[in-house]
C-alpha cells in the first residue's frame, strides 16, 4: 500500500475527488490531510472521509523540521499538493525527492510563479486573449510551478469568459484527470 498525504489551503474540491477515487483502492490510501488554514474547507472534507488532518504552523513548516518526522512516522510515500499555497521547504523536498506532485490551473510554463493562483491565473489568461488554457500536473522543486511536467490537458477559453467561468471549466478538467494521473505516477 502506498500512502499519500494531501496538502490543501482552500475548498478542497480536488482533495475530495482524490479521496473518493482511492476510497476503495487496495494500492493507494490517503492517510493524512494537511492545511495551513484553520478554516479551510478541506478540513470538513477530511472529517467526512474520516481521514486525520494536520494544521501546519508557519514556524515549524518553514524554519523547523517541516513536519517531516510526523509524515515519516505515518509512512507517507507521496505528497499531493491540491491548491496548497505555501512554498514547499527543503526539508520536505529532500525527504520526498520526486515524490511531491502539484496541480496548476494553467498550461505551464505560462501563467505560473509566485502569486499566480486562483483567479489571478485565469484573469491573466483572459487578458492575454489566449484561446486555450488548461491544467498542468508536475513534480515540485524549489521554485514555484517549475518542476518537470507529468501531464497537461487543454480546454478552450471562450468569448465573454470571466475568471469564474474559466475556473469552472478548469476545475472540471482537474477533477477528471488528477486522481487518475496520481494513480499512474504512483504505480509506475
Ligand atoms: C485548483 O484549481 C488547483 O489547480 C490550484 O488550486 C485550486 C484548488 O482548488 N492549485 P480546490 O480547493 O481543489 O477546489
Amino acid at each position: 500500500m502506498k500512502r499519500i498525504a494531501i496538502f490543501a489551503s482552500g475548498t478542497g474540491s480536488n482533495a475530495k475527488k482524490i479521496l473518493e477515487y482511492f476510497k476503495t483502492s487496495s494500492q493507494v490510501s490517503v492517510d493524512l490531510i494537511c492545511t495551513n488554514k484553520s478554516d479551510a474547507g478541506v478540513l470538513e472534507i477530511a472529517k467526512n472521509f474520516e481521514v486525520p488532518s494536520l494544521l501546519f504552523e508557519k514556524e515549524q513548516f518553514f524554519m523547523g523540521d517541516g513536519y517531516t518526522p510526523i509524515l515519516k512516522e505515518l509512512k507517507i510515500d507521496w505528497i499531493i499538493l491540491a491548491g496548497f499555497l505555501w512554498k514547499i521547504p527543503l526539508s520536505l523536498l529532500r525527504g520526498w525527492e520526486n515524490k511531491i506532485i502539484n496541480i496548476h490551473p494553467a498550461l505551464l510554463p505560462k501563467y505560473g510563479g509566485k502569486g499566480m493562483y486562483g483567479n489571478a491565473v485565469h484573469s491573466a489568461v483572459i487578458q492575454a486573449k489566449e484561446s486555450v488554457s488548461g491544467i498542468t500536473i508536475h513534480y515540485v522543486d524549489e521554485q514555484y510551478d517549475h518542476g518537470a511536467v507529468i501531464f497537461q490537458a487543454e480546454c478552450a477559453v471562450v468569448e465573454n469568459d470571466t475568471p469564474a467561468s474559466l475556473a469552472q471549466r478548469i476545475h472540471a478538467l482537474e477533477h477528471l484527470h488528477f486522481p487518475r494521473v496520481i494513480e499512474e505516477v504512483i504505480r509506475a
